[in-house]
């Protein structure tokens, strides 16, 4: 998933997204349980009443305001946005903390404008039985067993985009990353149906993606407002293309099939998952990706070994073809 992000530091930036919406949790229950003078918090500042550092984060890039508040604060630190008190992390100790060690005392929840954005239905808003039918149906689509079918697609998809970066002289992999792994992401959630309405697809959600951290203002003009349109422009897509499965009655291994075979989800809850699965997978794999291929630049040995073992894996199965 991912919140605040534009540029591959950004697993910093999800860690922190993560435990902005764990630490609400604890905060609230400190504060309403005990008062907030017992608390042992972290270093920061909680800005304006209600408002607290909102305009701050907004009034420039979100990158910006954390790295500031990161090397005044260290990367544990307490600020207050959207309207809600909260603690950003920034460690891997802490994060293991908060997502490993102690997951079960955090509750994930996010302000509310992310939540009207993102599709209020969608998992990761969700506990209980609900959440668990939805991890269920998200799992079944990525099991080997589903995705061996796509693998001659995804590698076609790797292909083209290696074939476009010959003609360059140099490449922003970050974003080549992001580029590709939309790409495979609309394929695994919606099969075929994603290069038919992958344009579309695409214009929608890079509009939504990019109001997605904008202060949250739904007036004409604004970027908030754009990407609210875009979602529900998105939301009639996926529409079209479940009508249209219904229609041809064809059982699909992807992830819109998957959600479709429960015959008790509403559309809309399909709907603000499959929207919400692109945004889980996207910026997140594409980071990894980048960070990938940055260490097997930097470690030739490593490269070599990789590039070896995938030249014997394949010539293997050519040979039990
Ligand atoms: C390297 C890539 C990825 C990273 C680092 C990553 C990281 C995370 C983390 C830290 C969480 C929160 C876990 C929690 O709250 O306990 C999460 C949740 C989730 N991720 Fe990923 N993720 C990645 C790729 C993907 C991909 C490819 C998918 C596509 C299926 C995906 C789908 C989800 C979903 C559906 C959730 C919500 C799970 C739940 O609420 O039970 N993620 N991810």
């Amino acid at each position: 998933m991912d919140i605040f992000t534009n540029s591959p530091i950004h697993p910093f930036f999800f860690i922190f997204a993560a435990v902005f919406a764990s630490g609400l949790f604890i905060l609230n229950r400190f504060f309403s349980k005990r008062g907030p003078q017992q608390l042992p918090l972290p270093p920061g500042s909680m800005g304006y009443p209600y408002v607290g550092e909102t305009f701050q984060m907004y009034s420039q890039d979100p990158n910006v305001f954390f790295t500031s508040k990161q090397s005044k604060y260290g990367p544990i630190f307490k600020t207050h946005i959207l309207g809600c008190p909260c603690v950003m992390i920034s460690s891997p100790e802490a994060a293991k903390f908060v997502l490993v060690t102690k997951s079960n005392i955090f509750k994930p929840t996010f302000p509310a404008s992310k939540e009207r954005m993102l599709g209020r239905q969608a998992i990761f808003f969700h506990q209980g039985d609900y959440h668990s039918k939805l991890r269920k149906l998200v799992l079944r689509a990525f099991m080997p067993q589903s995705l061996h079918y796509i693998v001659p697609q995804v590698e076609s998809l790797a292909l083209h985009a290696l074939h476009s970066w010959e003609a360059t002289h140099e490449i922003n992999t970050y974003l080549e990353m992001k580029t590709y792994t939309f790409n495979v992401a609309l394929l695994s959630i919606f099969g075929k149906d994603g290069a038919m309405y992958g344009e579309e697809l695409k214009r929608c959600y890079y509009v939504l993606e990019k109001g997605y951290n904008s202060m949250p203002v739904n007036l004409p003009g604004t970027l908030f407002h754009k990407a609210m349109k875009a979602r529900k422009e998105l939301g009639r897509i996926v529409a079209k293309i479940m009508a249209m499965r219904r229609e041809m009655k064809h059982d699909h291994n992807d992830l819109l099939g998957s959600f479709m075979e429960d015959k008790e989800l509403t559309d809309e809850q399909i709907t603000d998952n499959v929207i919400g699965v692109i945004f889980a997978a996207r910026d997140t794999t594409a980071s990894a990706l980048t960070w990938v291929l940055k260490y097997l630049r930097d470690n030739p040995s490593v490269l070599q070994a990789v590039t070896v073992s995938f030249f014997l894996s394949s010539q293997s199965r050519i040979l039990l073809n």
